[in-house]
């Protein structure tokens, strides 16, 4: 499926459908002022049998002469008209569009008056939530030809405006689909190994970006015992990704981004229980987004530095495997006792944090499907953010406004620190019930003293359910964060 940007006006689109978005009693808008007099008159009996009156989400098809497709969707009285309403309404329309017969959708949805929203965050709401709708997981499916769906072009209405909030848009759903895919694609294939091939397909088809692969033999002779830790109880093999993007000056300081490469988390020893352990497979949903921020900012041409690194291991228990009681020394030389084999994450992201550091970064953002306790606390609407860097958090809240893909935060007090105390190493790797998210923060804190650096948990976002499978959050936010960096400059 490929994305477009339209200046057509509707009258004059080819597309097999052509979607116009209308407030509440708003019976004409600019689109249907330019239609035949035959269309006018069924978009009037329409509103005057009250069949359509614009209400929130409700849809009515009608044909032209030519017998194309005129969806009317209702965007529901302009006040309140949210960046949800209308992402959402977006979301509705395309999917039924993908689960029809049609091939190519126009959406005249954006460029409308909105009350509360302006003309670029509307673009860029069309064009992710089109694209959302349209993503269809296909990489292990043999299809028979009959339900193979047809969408394969949606084209967003633009103009002098908003082209260019669409070009981001557009640039977004690229790294939004790549982790898509990684975090569908099952854990029996996307394997370390896997995720290594993946970024270097990525690195070797452009000329600004680099790629760097330590295997175990390299980390182990530098003492990544964290990282290692985790990887000794699988028979596939970690390896710590390093992808860079030079779109900057030389000299510049890179922005560093770390994504947490769980590719399947069974636990280990403290074995997760049974019942939808599959979804273990999500759990390197955070290398999934940094490597989907690179490919974004990649096709985009950001300008700024970039580096990505993806501690990518498997956590299975096995009678190599590491066990609870064990004391790790971590690549920062801080000693971990391991309480419970299944606070895994945090234990490949210290090491991964400390070697980032070596990069001399601007700034260092990790990302992990890190704790349970995150899905309790927001639910699936929110990532957390946990930062003691001034201003870091708002540029996160902002950039998730921009994308309505949106993150809280959490505190990092130092009061919660004492519970990761122990008599018998530097730290545990667990801290207890009370506050999950934010001790596993906490842990993370302490390999990234003195350094500009937030932690994000995706646990709650990054898929929702098996059906729907993975979001690509919070890709966008994160590009939209790059973005502004890339503007600040
Ligand atoms: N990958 C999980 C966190 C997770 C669980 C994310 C369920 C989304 C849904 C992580 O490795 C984990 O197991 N965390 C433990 C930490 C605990 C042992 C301190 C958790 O959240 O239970
Ligand atoms: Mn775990
Ligand atoms: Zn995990």
């Amino acid at each position: 499926m490929s994305l477009h940007a339209t200046e057509h006006p509707a009258h004059q689109n080819q597309a097999d459908q052509v979607v116009i978005g209308l407030f509440k009693d708003q019976k004409t808008n600019q689109h249907t002022e330019s239609f035949s007099d035959e269309l006018k008159k069924q978009i009037a009996d329409r509103f005057n049998n009250k069949d359509f009156t614009g209400r929130s989400g409700q849809q009515v098809t009608l044909y032209n002469q030519n017998g194309q497709q005129v969806v009317l969707i209702g965007l529901g009285d302009n006040d309140d008209c949210s960046a949800t309403a209308l992402y959402d309404t977006t979301h509705k329309v395309v999917s039924a569009a993908a689960g029809s017969r049609c091939q190519s959708v126009a959406l005249y949805l954006n460029d409308n008056d909105f009350n509360n929203i302006d003309t670029e965050q509307a673009t860029k709401l069309v064009t992710l939530a089109a694209s959302h709708a349209a993503y269809r997981y296909e990489d292990t499916k043999s299809f028979k030809d009959d339900n193979k769906h047809t969408l394969d072009r949606i084209e967003v209405a633009t103009n002098e405006n908003n082209s260019e909030a669409f070009r981001l848009a557009a640039g977004m759903a690229k790294g939004i689909n790549a982790t898509r895919h990684l975090g569908n694609y099952p854990p029996n294939l996307c394997t370390p190994k896997y995720m290594a091939k993946f970024a270097t397909d990525i690195a070797h088809n452009d000329d600004n970006c680099d790629i760097d692969i330590l295997d175990k033999k390299q980390m182990k002779k530098m003492g990544m015992g964290a990282l290692l830790a985790v990887a000794q109880g699988s028979h596939n093999k970690p390896r710590l990704i390093v992808l860079s993007y030079n779109g900057a000056d030389k000299d510049d300081d890179p922005i560093a981004l770390v994504g947490k490469g769980i590719t399947f988390d069974t636990g280990g020893i403290s074995l997760k229980p049974g019942a939808n352990m599959d979804e273990m497979k999500y759990d390197m949903c955070g290398a999934a987004s940094v490597i989907g921020a690179f490919v974004a900012a990649v096709e985009l041409k950001l300008p700024i530095n970039l580096k990505v690194f993806v501690p990518a291991v498997e956590n299975m228990p096995d009678g190599k495997a590491y066990r609870p009681g064990d004391v790790i020394t971590s690549y920062s030389g801080q000693t971990i006792e391991v309480l419970n084999t299944d606070a895994e994450g945090r234990m490949i992201l210290c090491d991964t944090l400390t070697y980032a550091q070596e990069f001399n970064p601007e700034v260092v953002v990790d990302m992990a499907t890190l704790t349970g306790a995150c899905v309790v606390a927001l639910g699936h609407n929110a990532a957390a953010v946990m930062t003691k860097t001034d201003g870091l958090y708002e540029e996160f809240k902002t950039a998730g406004e921009q994308t309505h893909d949106r993150v809280w935060e959490l505190p990092l007090w130092d009061e919660y620190q004492k519970q990761l105390d122990t008599s018998f190493a530097d730290m545990k790797n667990i801290g207890g019930a009370p506050a999950g998210t934010i001790t596993a923060g906490c842990f993370l804190s302490r390999f990234t003293k003195g350094q500009k650096w937030a932690h994000i948990d995706i646990a709650g976002v990054a898929w929702k359910d098996k059906k729907e499978g993975a979001t690509g959050r919070p890709v966008a936010m994160l590009t939209q964060y790059l973005i502004n960096k890339g503007i600040a400059k």
